[in-house]
């Protein structure tokens, strides 16, 4: 681990921010502030996070008492000004440049000097991020997978103004936390969204062409060994979520990145996947 990072604040109590929280606390020697400004998210973002901890507990990977020590370490918080004692924060509020922006001001203004200021997003620019503070030398992406507690990469990503220092603390933070970075260049949605919409919308696709949804995930994990198929990882994802990166892939790129049309109705409908109890399937 590094040995100047020991207190991460993560921004954002949602699915992302909790896991994140989460991974962190579960390595050991952090303490985690999670924020966000509803605490009727922090705790909902508790409650999944005991949620989490119980399927390790009852794998027998894990004592109650280990799990009871993870959450102790994680000082769930609506006050945003915790950033001053942090030496990383790992930025997961919603998808939305102009929030980003904002958010990493005030971040520029109140973290200390040393500290690391990273984001989760998914597709937005790192560059326009950083470009908004005073230090974009300290400004990285930290791109974390869902469900975060079992997924094992995570995406490292290099601004064009991030230091080399950054990126390697960065590095060495992730493998402190036992993940592994991987390391993507700032173009729009890194490596992971650019290549997962892409398969994910054609997955849509194909649905629209007649093939039923239970046949597609079918097909992929049989046919192409994939954990789960692309329209079962779109509800979780959420449609909202995959809907937004490629409309912001599509800006940058083309229409290569056009949404399929029954994504936007779904999306239009309300059924979002997981979240809302209903996309591709029941939940
Ligand atoms: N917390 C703890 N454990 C969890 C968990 C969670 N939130 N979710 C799943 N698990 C564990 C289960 O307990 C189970 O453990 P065992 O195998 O030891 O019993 C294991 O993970 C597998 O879970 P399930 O049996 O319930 O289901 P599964 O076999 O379908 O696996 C999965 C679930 C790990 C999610 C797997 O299907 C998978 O890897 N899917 C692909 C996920 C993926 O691609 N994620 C990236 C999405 S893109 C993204 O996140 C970026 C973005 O910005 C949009």
């Amino acid at each position: 681990m590094d040995p100047k990072i020991r207190t991460v604040a993560v921004l954002g109590a949602g699915i992302m921010g909790n896991g994140i929280s989460q991974t962190i606390a579960a390595a050991g020697p952090y303490l985690v502030y999670m924020v966000d400004v509803a605490q009727a998210i922090l705790e909902q973002g508790l409650e999944s996070i005991k949620k989490s901890l119980g399927r390790f507990t009852k794998k027998g990977e894990m004592t109650p008492e280990e799990s009871e020590a993870i959450i102790s370490r994680i000082t769930p918080t609506t006050d945003f000004e915790v950033v001053q004692e942090s030496d990383l924060v790992v930025e997961a509020i919603p998808e939305d440049l102009a929030l980003k922006i904002e958010t990493f001001q005030k971040l520029n203004d109140l973290c200390p000097t040393h500290a690391i200021m990273g984001t989760n997003t998914s597709s937005l620019p790192i560059a326009s991020i950083a470009a908004a503070t005073e230090r974009p030398d300290m400004v990285i992406g930290i791109h974390f997978m869902n469900p975060v507690p079992v997924m094992k990469g995570v995406e490292v990503i290099k601004g064009l103004m991030t230091s080399p220092e950054t990126v390697q603390a960065t590095v060495n933070f992730v493998e402190s936390i036992g993940k592994i970075p991987c390391l993507a260049l700032d173009y729009a949605g890194f490596i992971n969204s650019r290549l997962l919409s892409i398969y994910i919308n054609e997955a849509v696709l194909a649905v629209m062409d007649g093939n039923p949804p239970e046949e597609v995930d079918k097909g992929m994990i049989h046919t192409a060994n994939m954990p789960m198929g692309p329209l079962k990882l779109l509800d979780l994802i959420g449609l909202d979520v995959h809907l937004k990166i490629m409309d912001i892939l599509r800006n940058e790129y083309g229409d290569r990145f056009l949404a399929a049309p029954l994504t936007r109705q779904m999306f239009r409908a309300g059924h979002l996947g997981r979240k809302t109890g209903r996309g591709f399937y029941q939940y």
